[in-house]
């Protein structure tokens, strides 16, 4: 493994195992005095490959979701002095925090910037799925074309149909409100808690429809998964990865589905049973399904990609320009404020560290409360 060190000398030593999109994060970590070590790989580094370059001095990592952050790393990252270890991602199912936090290391995610670049990936998997893109772009390119015709591909209106969202919390919230507002679908969402937020936006866009004398869409929670599942024609996961969350959606569950629904998941992969997945949509050629995440990525399920109604693409949610910078801003940002032992926002405003001079403060740390407790 090759690695570039970016920013020389400094009261710090920071390893990013990745190199990260723009300038803003190399600048936040110069100016709080950290040498900058950087992997030039593309691939996967291992966990001997990261120990070997946190070696006796590293003061903080940056790393990526793709990487198993455990005690093995942890323990090498304290040794060797760290305190911060930055998720270089706003999910963190790829990181043991308990491990983190008994070895007395802060654990840095980038909420905030990914929400709405999230929820347009779901939202383009959505459009991509009901209206058959994949499948008639790969028919156009292989020159069967012959002309319009009045049944090909047909796929599903999206207007005013239901939309069923798992999970409403930042990203499950805006992919609600993009469908809502463009598409009136009526949103069924299973949540632990009420959105208030969510249902007074849908309320206000309809108020403010009515005004036209259009009926606005309805936004309701239910209470179970099942309910969700039953009536809606589309269904879209938006739950972080945790035990209670993995094959949430399971044959089982596919199977109330509506046989011609769409199901769109750019959460975690192991949040649907793959190998089922690939049962029902053999079973049922009219459910089609938008993946951005697998359940064990990179590879896929056998069959999947033989599929013509899966829409699948390579874990690309958060791939914009602005929310990669983003990322790296806010990651740095987080090892530079635990370094300088700055405090942590208590509400989050991504302005505050993607414009002007980034505040003196950790965007956010997922155990900063068990840190300072335990
Ligand atoms: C995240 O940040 O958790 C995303 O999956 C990265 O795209």
């Amino acid at each position: 493994m090759t690695w570039r060190t970016l920013s020389e000398g400094g009261t710090f030593r920071v390893v990013v195992t990745k190199n990260l999109p723009g300038s803003r994060w190399l600048e936040i970590l110069r100016q709080a005095d950290c040498e900058v070590r950087v992997s030039t790989s593309r691939d996967v580094l291992s966990a001997a490959d990261i120990k070997k370059e946190i070696g006796t001095r590293c003061d903080g990592v940056i790393g990526q979701l793709t990487e198993r952050w455990d005690t093995e790393l942890f323990s090498a990252l304290k040794k060797a002095g760290g305190r911060v270890y930055a998720n270089y991602a706003v999910g963190f199912d790829n990181v043991d925090v308990p491990a983190a936090t008994a070895h007395q290391i802060a654990v840095g995610n980038t909420p905030g910037v990914l929400t709405e670049t999230t929820a347009e990936l779901a939202v383009s998997l959505t459009f991509a799925a009901a209206r058959r893109i994949g499948e008639s772009e790969r028919y156009l390119r292989a020159g069967k074309f012959d002309g319009w015709l009045p049944d090909l591909f047909l796929g599903h209106r999206l207007h005013g149909a239901t939309l069923g969202v798992i999970g409403a919390g930042r990203i499950g919230s805006a992919y609600a409100r993009m469908l809502g507002s463009a598409c009136h679908m009526n949103v069924l969402y299973y949540e632990l808690f009420r959105n208030e937020p969510l249902e007074q936006y849908f309320e206000g866009l309809s108020r403010l429809l009515a005004k036209e004398g259009v009926r606005g869409p309805t936004c309701t929670r239910v209470e179970t998964i099942e309910d969700v599942l039953r009536q809606a024609n589309v269904v879209a996961t938006h739950v972080p990865l945790f035990d209670a969350t993995r094959h949430l959606i399971n044959l089982e569950r596919l199977r109330l589905m509506k046989p011609d629904a769409v199901l769109v998941n750019s959460s975690r992969g192991p949040v649907i049973d793959e190998k089922a997945l690939v049962e029902h949509l053999k079973a049922n050629p009219e459910f089609r399904v938008g993946l951005d995440v697998f359940e064990n990525e990179p590879k896929l399920a056998p069959e999947l990609t033989d599929l013509p109604n899966a829409v699948l693409v390579p874990h690309i949610g958060s791939a914009t320009v602005w929310t990669r910078e983003g990322m790296a801003t806010l990651a740095a940002a987080n090892i530079a404020a635990v370094l300088r032992d700055d405090p942590v926002a208590e509400e989050l405003h991504v302005e505050d560290f993607l414009e002007g001079d980034c505040a003196r403060l950790a965007p956010s740390i997922v155990n900063a409360k068990e840190l300072v407790h335990g």
